[in-house]
């Protein structure tokens, strides 16, 4: 495997940064993840326009330009043979002795890498559906920004890993739902219209929860965003989650209560279906 750091490409093995970087020493530092599909970069557009705003939201400046940026994915793209899978960015402030402040004049650090996966097993396993738990939410307010600071999610992840789950949501003291871990939180009602917190605050705006919204008008699907509880989950006709890795993916037991008669629901697999129809 090959990876992208900082001007090179080299081996993934050999592939480091220095040990005062301020990713490393801080979680200073952005990421993106975007799904690759028969050779294509799903809704590349979105992600660099969200990678912008992260950015900017840090006051971190872009380490390269934005056209130099696409030119590097698809180059580690096809130097690790990826038709389909995945490639990450990321973009940390840079290298420098360790102070909290920003420090002037360094050169953000630019990691870009690729992993194929078998997409036939991928979707198949998807498809299945997964169970999901659920935790208090403990994060910071700002998780609009796709920051490398994921310590409530690695943790929240664990828990599900050993609850046998493989997503937790993050519960607000109020009973509603935030999002997954890594991923974005749906219901679809009984009468089958589609439920989504509101992105504008305490979640993340996923790219893939957006191309959802274009799907679901192209299914003829209402919408309604809105925060829901878990009660109203584990009433709901079907729950779901997504994002770039997931895409639209059936949730079929909460905290250990099936949802609906624990199968993955069909609002939700024909949503997956249309997804590349859509997806640009
Ligand atoms: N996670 N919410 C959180 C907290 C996320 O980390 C992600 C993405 C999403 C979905 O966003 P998108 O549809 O743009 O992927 C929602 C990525 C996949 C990750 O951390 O691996």
């Amino acid at each position: 495997r090959i990876a992208y750091v900082n001007g090179r490409y080299i081996a993934h093995r050999h592939a480091t940064v220095h040990i005062e970087d301020r990713g490393y020493q801080f979680a200073d530092g952005v990421y993106e993840v975007c799904e690759i599909a028969r050779g294509f970069i799903v809704d590349m557009k979105g992600h660099l326009d969200r990678l912008d705003r992260s950015l900017s939201e840090l006051s971190i400046g872009w380490p390269m330009h934005r056209s130099a940026l696409m030119v590097v994915m698809r180059e580690v793209i096809r130097r690790n043979h990826v038709r389909d899978g995945i490639v990450y960015l990321q973009v940390t402030r840079g290298v420098a002795p360790r102070d909290h402040p920003f420090p002037v004049g360094v050169t953000p650090s630019l990691v870009v890498t690729a992993k194929k996966f078998d997409a036939a097993k991928v979707h198949q396993k998807a498809e299945a559906g997964v169970q999901i738990i659920t935790v208090p939410e403990n994060r910071w307010d700002r998780v609009d920004i796709k920051s490398v600071g994921l310590l409530p999610n690695v943790l929240a992840k664990q828990k599900a890993r050993e609850a046998g789950a493989q997503e937790a949501w993050f519960v607000d003291p109020d009973g509603t739902v935030k999002e997954g871990a890594s991923t974005n939180a749906w219901i679809v009602t009984q009468d089958g219209a589609l439920v989504t917190r509101p992105a504008d605050h305490g979640i993340l705006r996923g790219i893939t929860r957006t191309t959802l919204f274009k799907v679901a008008e192209s299914l003829g699907l209402r919408i309604e965003e809105r925060p829901f509880t878990v009660e109203e989950a584990l009433a709901a006709r079907e729950a779901f989650l997504s994002s770039a890795t997931t895409l639209a993916t059936p949730i079929i037991a909460i905290d250990g209560h099936p949802v609906a008669n624990g199968h993955p629901g069909s609002v939700t697999l024909s949503l997956r279906q249309a997804f590349f129809d859509i997806a640009e």
